[in-house]
Formats: C-alpha cells, structure tokens, sequence
C-alpha cells in the first residue's frame, strides 16, 4: 500500500502541474473533441437537478459540468487541487451572472473533502477518476459516499476498458469493469444507470 501511496502521490503532483499548465487552452480543446458532446448529453440524460439542490462538483476544473448545474438552479460547491483551472471557472461564473448559485470554489483533493457528513443531494466526478488507479478510486467514492445525502446521488464516469482509445494511452488507468462495479456496491451505491460516452462510461449511482 506504501508503493500505491507514494504512486498517487506523484499523479496527483504531476496532474496539477499538467492542469495549471494547460487551464488557458482547456476549454477549447474539451469542446475540440470528439467525445465532448456524447459526455455532455450523457450528464444532461442522468443529472436531474431540482432548484434548490446542494451539489458538489469534485476536479471541477474550469467549470463545465459546474455552471451547468448552476443554471439549474443548485447550490454549487466545487472543488479541484489546480488554482489556474480555478481562476479560469471564476471569471466563467462572473461572466455568466451566475454568482448567487456559487456557494464555494476550494482549492483541494478529492479524497480528502472539506466538507461535513451528508450535506449535498448530488455529487459529481466528471473526467478525473481515470487517472488514478483503483485503490483512489475507492478513497474517493468513499468521500462522495460520507458528504452525500441518506438519499442522495452521485454521477461519476471512469474510462471503457474495452474502447481501443483507452487501451492505447498508458496514462489512462483502464478498471476491470467487475472490480469497479464490486467496489462502488461495497461501498453501499446502487448502481442506478450506465452509460457510453464516447471512449467514457458514465455512472449514476444511488445511495
Ligand atoms: C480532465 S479535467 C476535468 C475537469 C471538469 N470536470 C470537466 O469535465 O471539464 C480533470 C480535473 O481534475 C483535477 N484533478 C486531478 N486530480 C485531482 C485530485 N486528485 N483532486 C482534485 N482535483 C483533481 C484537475 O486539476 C483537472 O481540473
């Protein structure tokens, strides 16, 4: 386990420079490719927000998914360990008018949430589980799950090991789809929905 820690240390240390280095051009090359409008149509099919709902949007980044919900009508936390990707969502919320719906952006980890037990009906992890392996994956659900509502939902999405554009990029952790889905159920998810996005499978689980 000491090997796996000092392993997702160095991912995380290599992500946040890789995220500050590359927030000025994010947004563009997100909308530039080719699964982003599958990914989006995926989240908008399965995030059914009601105004008034607290939501928390883990490796938020620049804000795509989180303005989004925002115009729903939530009450938006975010949080991602990259502070140039959060300067880029701020100017995004001014400019967008959206203020009042932006609780709080925080500068941190997804694993270690700084947040308390059961505060949020939803919780989103969107484009960052993937690169980590699965033992992250787990400490992170293991946070959703304790911020979450007794009753409360969690949309994340983790690559599809059996597309060829995961299997060739060895930066992706690709999941044994079994093992996945035995965690999260360990972890008391239901898994209510799956679906394909591109080179993405995305989740919507259940308390
Ligand atoms: C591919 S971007 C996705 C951003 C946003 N969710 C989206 O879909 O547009 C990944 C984001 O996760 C953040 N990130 C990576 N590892 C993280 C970690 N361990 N904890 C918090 N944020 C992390 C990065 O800084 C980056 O903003």
């Amino acid at each position: 386990m000491k090997r796996k820690d000092k392993e997702i240390k160095e991912i995380k240390k290599f992500r946040k420079k890789f995220y500050d280095d590359h927030a000025n051009d994010y947004d563009n090359g997100w909308w530039n490719g080719e699964n982003a409008l599958e990914e989006f149509e995926g989240f908008k099919k399965f995030v059914k927000i009601k105004p008034g709902d607290i939501i928390l949007d883990i490796g938020t980044g620049t804000g795509t998914f989180l303005i989004e919900m925002a115009k729903m009508g939530a009450i938006c936390y975010g949080i991602d360990q990259s502070p140039k990707m959060l300067e880029k969502l701020r100017i995004k919320v001014k400019q967008e008018g959206i203020e009042k719906n932006i609780e709080k952006i925080s500068e941190g980890t997804a694993e270690n949430l700084p947040y308390p037990d059961g505060i949020f009906n939803w919780v989103v992890c969107i484009g960052m589980i993937e690169y980590y392996p699965l033992e992250y994956a787990k400490a992170v659900l293991l946070e959703i799950n304790r911020v979450l509502m007794p009753d409360g939902h969690c949309f994340i999405d983790i690559p599809n090991p059996n597309n060829p554009y995961t299997q060739e990029r060895d930066w992706i952790f690709s999941y044994n789809l079994e093992k996945f889905e035995k965690m999260t159920k360990s972890l008391e998810f239901k898994i209510s929905a799956r679906n394909k996005a591109g080179f993405m499978l995305q989740y919507l689980l259940f308390k």
